[in-house]
């Protein structure tokens, strides 16, 4: 069965690039992601691989450690990460697992047999400290991640974490935010005291709360 929002992401021990790897020991209590790559020196995950190693800064301001899969063998990641290095200007500064068996690959339902057999899709998980999936997007092999949406997400998803509101449409970090439906008119002011705007009964805005 698929996994789902809210699901434990399962545990389990990898080799890696950096390692064997055990993966909620080497969580710990960051935030996580991980996602996968349909095989090793091909064109589009090496301009990701390269995409997110350039971001590692973005990831650890948030305190999110990144993981990524190819079912490949270890040797040829080691090769493949000579090339990304070389082709995008940057070092793969993360852990990128060897699955040539699709053992991971298969516990978090990354071979979608009807679009291929033979490779994973482009799947990302975010955990939360919690080990639990906060969020899942599945792109198809021939379309390349957007990373900074998935900082978006993050950034969403660690605010709404600690605060009684959800972001709206197209909302980046700075924007205003939506009061939770459950917080009722006359708690507004105090729990959120730079004010709000009352658009609907259902739609009040306020300045995000945590700058
Ligand atoms: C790529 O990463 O470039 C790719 C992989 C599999 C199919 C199509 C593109």
């Amino acid at each position: 069965m698929s996994l789902r929002l809210g699901d434990v992401a399962p545990d389990f021990t990898a080799e890696t690039t950096e390692g064997t790897i055990r993966f909620h020991e080497w969580l710990g209590d960051s935030w996580g992601v991980l996602f996968s790559h349909p095989a090793d020196f091909t064109p589009v995950c090496t301009t990701e691989l390269g995409a997110v190693a350039k971001l590692r800064s973005e990831f650890d301001k948030r305190n999110v450690k990144v993981m990524a899969l190819s079912v490949d063998p270890l040797d040829s990641h080691q090769r493949w990460i000579g090339d990304i290095n070389e082709t995008q200007q940057t070092a793969v500064n993360f852990p990128l697992i060897a699955d040539p068996n699709f053992e991971i690959a298969k516990l978090y339902d990354m071979v979608h047999p009807n679009a291929s057999d033979k490779f994973t899709v482009r799947s990302v998980f975010v955990i939360g400290p919690d080990k639990k999936i906060k969020l899942t997007i599945t792109y198809p092999a021939s379309t390349g991640r957007n990373f900074d949406e998935i900082l978006r997400v993050i950034d969403s998803l660690q605010l709404t974490a600690n605060y009684s509101v959800a972001t709206p449409a197209n909302w980046k970090h700075g924007d205003e935010v939506v009061i939770a439906p459950a917080i009722p008119d006359e708690e507004i002011p105090k729990r959120f005291p730079k004010g709000h705007k009352r658009v609907k009964p259902y739609l009040r805005l306020t300045p995000q709360p945590n700058l």
